[in-house]
């Protein structure tokens, strides 16, 4: 499937691994020493949460990268706020009941056929078990997709219509990317400045909740 401009949709492109994931947490760490980065659900998730802590997991679902970039720009911003803790993790990796543990939710998802990814229609499915319980956590959403118009303010709009079905407090941006970050393809400089703001956002609100 190609977008005007001629580009293929990348169905089998690889996405990063996870080792990958933890040498870029690596070289941010250097440049941004303040930045407290998770990249293991493993080690944000342990019963030591500070009192005061906010935990926030950037949860995200990609094949060839760019909505993974994204996630990390989001997570990014997050860290900028103090007192919080920020995981950023593949849905493959991120088991659904963990969800419980954090203070926010953001979820990013390329845009298929105008909607989320089937592996992130899964998570929400998955946490049905739980349902309830994800109430008064904040929740946001991120989309990558090929095209402009290509559908994802209705990927967007789809997540957090699930986390609203949860009671999720979801708050809109009345300057930036109203609904959430949108990237055509990779994130450019707008999608960065965005993808972070809205981490930053998402961090400032959980700590007034
Ligand atoms: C199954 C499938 C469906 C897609 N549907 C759309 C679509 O409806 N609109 C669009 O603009 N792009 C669509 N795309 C393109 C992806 O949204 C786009 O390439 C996105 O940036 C991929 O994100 P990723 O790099 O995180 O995997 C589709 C791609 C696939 C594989």
């Amino acid at each position: 499937m190609k977008d005007e401009g001629g580009a293929a949709w990348k169905l089998d492109a690889p996405a990063q691994t996870y080792d990958e994931i933890r040498n870029d947490r690596t070289s941010l760490l250097a440049r941004k020493g303040r930045l407290k980065y998770n990249y293991s659900t493993k080690d944000a998730c342990g019963p030591q949460k500070r009192k005061n802590m906010k935990k926030i997991a950037v949860i995200y679902y990609s094949r060839s990268g760019n909505t993974e970039r994204m996630a990390k720009l989001v997570a990014e911003g997050a860290s900028l706020e103090s007192d919080v803790e920020v995981t950023v993790s593949s849905v493959k990796d991120f088991a659904v009941e963990k969800a419980l543990e954090y203070d926010a939710l953001i979820i990013g998802s390329p845009t298929y056929y105008g909607s989320m990814a089937a592996e992130i229609k899964r998570f929400f499915d998955d946490s049905v078990r739980f349902h309830g319980r994800l109430s008064g956590k904040v929740g946001a959403a991120f989309s990558s997709a090929a095209n402009i118009g290509g559908g994802n303010e209705t990927t967007i709009m789809d997540i957090l219509c699930a986390m609203l079905i949860h009671g999720m407090v979801v708050a809109g941006d009345h300057a930036g990317d109203h609904y959430g970050p949108v990237s055509i393809g990779s994130p450019d400089a707008r999608v960065e400045k965005q993808c972070r703001a809205l981490g930053r956002k998402v961090a400032a609100l959980s700590r007034k909740l």
